[in-house]
């Protein structure tokens, strides 16, 4: 049972707090009173320090695509390690994870690799302000883009420091250098007036404008197809760059997001699943903005990026082998797989009548506690204000799915990995039955 004060977890966790602060080294796997400590995965399942074993619905928030140790990916990995760990020299596995991602990604004709998505994006930002000469990038209030300080700004801001709804405030992460806020411009979730007078407002400062099309920390919701034309519309017209970040939301089509939602991105930052479950980000775009940017040969290079372990061999032959294994039929189960889940969440709530909200496209599943109306930021902290059960609510749905099997992100998200079948499915949909049916008793 979950929490076990006598668990071997419990216990790994008052040993983290002595020589790591809080016990951790990532908040997002951290929830109270103590996280459940790992020690292996097998497929579909991840099995706890204390031996418990359960389906993993969160697949280390996206990047685990075909979920634990993948019989091909696992022999890629280790033939590789066989062969070289890493090396001050290009290798042609980079090659390959290069070809597959430009052949997949209609905006992307050459790829650079980095090491997680805060450098894919970070390197996307720092190329739009190098390739444009300006230094102004917009971003959308609430939205996360990794922890660099330009893609940081207004991911959390408090309310007394928000500003107007419309024409949000610009809100540094503390620690961010002097001068990250003023760099950064906010816009509101699909507002598509305001965000088009903003961007016009700024136009000759503008140097891009960074969009996830499905936010996840926005409660998985979608940029409108409106807003996403307007954000292409204004970047051209001020000569600006659209980066789309799919660092997470590579998962919305087989050929990426843009191609899914019919918009063509100029700089395109990666990261997750292409790594095949090990470190890994990318910033890709047109031959022409990359080569401008990237190219090493003498007296071309205009951006540097070095990087110990970039393109490292490990990464690369895990996520060639992972890419490969993705394919068309893969992608197409792995959405019916969500919608399935989907479909059975929110029967549960229409039997149970416990007011909460499904939200997700393709393998990306959220499952919310409460009534959730509107798509900004501020919708989302009104919604969780409005009522503290939402947060007990959210807890004892969270333990309750633990400690029947059933692991996923905390706040209500479930991203799928092609190692579940339907009847995994089915069983996370009979839990959650049983999990809404114990909240039906709790007090609104
Ligand atoms: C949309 C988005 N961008 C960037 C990042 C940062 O990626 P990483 O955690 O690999 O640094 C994340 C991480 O969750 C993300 O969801």
């Amino acid at each position: 049972m979950f929490p076990n004060t006598g668990s071997r977890s419990r216990l790994l966790h008052s040993r983290a707090t002595l020589s790591l602060p809080g016990g951790n080294s990532r908040h997002t796997v951290y929830f109270p009173p103590y996280p459940i400590y790992a020690v292996r995965g097998e497929g579909a399942r991840v099995i706890d320090a204390d031996g418990v074993s359960r389906l993993d619905l969160i697949n280390n928030y996206s990047s685990l695509i075909h979920g634990h140790n993948h019989p091909k990916i696992v022999e890629a990995v280790v033939e590789q390690a066989h062969k070289l760990l890493a090396v001050a020299l290009p290798t042609e596995a980079e090659v390959e994870l290069a070809e597959i991602l430009c052949d997949r990604l209609p905006s992307v004709e050459q790829v650079r690799f980095a090491n997680s998505g805060t450098e894919g994006v970070m390197m996307a930002i720092k190329a739009a302000r190098a390739y444009t000469g300006r230094r102004l990038i917009a971003k959308i209030e609430g939205a996360y883009h990794g922890s660099s300080d330009s893609a940081a700004v207004s991911t959390s801001p408090a309310p007394n420091r928000w500003g107007d709804a419309r024409y949000p405030t610009s809100v540094a992460e503390p620690g961010s250098g002097p001068g990250t806020a003023d760099d950064m411009l906010v816009l509101s979730m699909n507002d598509v007036e305001a965000g088009r007078a903003s961007l016009r407002q700024h136009g000759s400062e503008l140097a891009g404008v960074l969009i996830d099309p499905l936010v996840k920390n926005l409660a998985f919701q979608p940029a409108s197809p409106e807003f996403l034309a307007m954000l292409r519309e204004e970047t051209t017209a001020a000569g600006a760059l659209l980066i789309f970040d799919e660092v997470y939301s590579l998962r919305l089509g087989f050929n990426g997001a843009q191609q899914a939602l019919g918009v063509r991105a100029d700089l395109t930052a990666l990261g997750k699943i292409i790594g095949g479950g090990l470190p890994v980000g990318a910033v890709g775009g047109s031959a022409e903005i990359m080569t401008a940017l990237f190219d090493p040969r003498p007296g071309k290079v205009r951006l540097a990026h070095g990087g110990t372990y970039n393109a490292n061999p490990l990464t690369m032959a895990a996520g060639s082998a992972s890419m490969k294994l993705f394919d068309r039929e893969a992608f197409d189960r792995l959405s019916l797989l969500g919608d399935r889940l989907r479909a059975g969440f929110e029967e549960i709530i229409r039997i149970t009548g416990v007011p909460a909200t499904v939200r997700g496209k393709t393998s990306m599943v959220g499952l919310f506690q409460g009534r959730m109306t509107g798509g900004t930021y501020r919708d989302v902290v009104a919604q969780m204000k409005s009522s503290p059960a939402i947060v007990e609510r959210s807890a004892r749905f969270f333990e309750h799915m633990l400690n029947n099997g059933v692991f996923f992100g905390a706040a209500g998200f479930f991203v799928l990995s092609t190692a579940l079948t339907e009847a995994d499915i089915d069983f996370v949909l009979d839990k959650t039955l049983d999990g809404f049916r114990m909240l039906a008793t709790l007090p609104d």
